[in-house]
């Protein structure tokens, strides 16, 4: 007999594909880790599944421990929802999600897809009148400040309920720690043989755990971050600020994490942070949608690749890498999650971390 006792199981160990037609202009190989294989549709599996886990341990930011039956919480628009939700599940917690009014545009399949798992979903609360009309200047900040409410809305629901821990992916560790596994199948996919590895950055736990597990294992290959060039959503102003090459936190992070007095945020380091404290990336692609949708949709009708724009950016910018590379160098990326969690939401297919 050959079984698996858990859905849980099937998270990871996906294949590594060479892209043979998309990549046939380029002497180099570039390969693509289909992750969008894993079981709720994205490699946010991987890192839901480490923070829930980390969590059981006691190993949150505030030595919090998740507990039989307990409340699983975070805010996000992105794929961490439906991947927490899904582990949580599995696993027996209850999960509890927000997700930002600002970034939901029409009917979410993304929203849809959590619900399906059957956690809490509700929409953030809405930061206060005094925020919105006196401290933010432009659409930008007003959007950020959308997603700090959320943000603060976590922080206060974990401090007044003992049950509850926010897993917070953009501070969390445990997030890369979990993307380290996809590393450790990298090296050994290619025999240890990585030249450049990189893919879009939202909390950064994908690009970080991957790269501190090439790091750890010896290997140091040119690393890419990639970021939305024009995307309509808070997450994308935010990588303009790191794609300028700023350290530290982003001054609209810094601005509005002092205004609703986010303490968690003040004095801990996000992932982002660690990963330029590190020196990396070494270089950074601002990918417009045009691009990124360019290459999904060739990554479908030539490759059999059914993703999301952030995989097309993810391929076009490890296409400007191969360019300068020789034959017999690889350099991978990721295909992040499926297409299909966009229908509705995102028509017109907008180029989104
Ligand atoms: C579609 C998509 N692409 C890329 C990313 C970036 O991944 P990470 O949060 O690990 O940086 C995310 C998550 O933010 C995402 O939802």
């Amino acid at each position: 007999m050959e079984y698996i006792n858990s859905m849980l199981e099937v998270i990871g160990n996906t294949p590594l594909l060479k892209l043979n037609k998309v990549a046939k202009d380029v002497e180099a190989n570039v390969f693509v880790k289909l992750e969008h294989l894993n079981p709720s549709g994205s490699y946010k599996d991987r890192m839901a599944r480490s923070m829930v886990e980390a969590a059981e341990k006691g190993l949150t930011w505030n030595g919090k421990r998740l507990k039989p039956g307990g409340i699983v919480c975070d805010a996000s628009a992105g794929n961490t929802a439906p991947a927490l939700a899904f582990v949580c599940a599995v696993k027996g917690y209850k999960a509890r999600f927000c997700s930002y009014k600002t970034m939901l545009v029409g009917d979410s399949a993304r929203l849809k897809i959590t619900d399906s798992f059957g956690p809490e979903v509700y929409m953030c609360p809405l930061p206060s009148q005094e925020i919105l009309e006196e401290h933010c200047e432009d659409e930008k900040e007003r959007r950020y400040s959308y997603i700090l409410a959320g943000k603060k809305h976590m922080y206060e629901m974990e401090r007044d309920n003992p049950d509850v821990v926010w897993v917070d992916q953009i501070y969390n560790i445990h997030n890369a720690e979990g993307q380290r596994t996809m590393g450790k199948e990298i090296v050994r996919q290619l025999d240890g043989k990585v030249d450049a590895w990189g893919c879009s950055i939202g909390s950064g736990g994908c690009i970080l755990g991957v790269t501190m597990e090439f790091l750890d294992q010896g290997l140091k290959p040119w690393i890419f971050g990639v970021t939305p060039q024009h995307s309509p959503i808070a997450g994308g102003d935010i990588s303009t600020d790191i794609a300028e090459g700023r350290t530290g936190k982003p001054p609209i992070m810094e601005k509005f994490v002092n205004l609703m007095d986010l303490k968690k945020w003040q004095t801990e380091e996000s992932l982002v942070e660690k990963l330029h404290g590190m020196g990396y990336p070494n270089e950074y692609f601002q990918v417009s949608t045009e691009d990124a949708r360019e290459i999904a949709n060739r990554l479908c009708r030539e490759e059999g690749i059914y993703c999301g724009m952030s995989s097309g950016a993810n391929v076009y910018a490890a296409l400007k890498v191969a360019e300068r590379m020789k034959e017999g160098q690889n350099v991978v990326t990721a295909i992040v999650d499926r297409r299909d969690r966009y229908l509705g939401e995102y028509p017109n297919d907008i180029y989104v971390v």
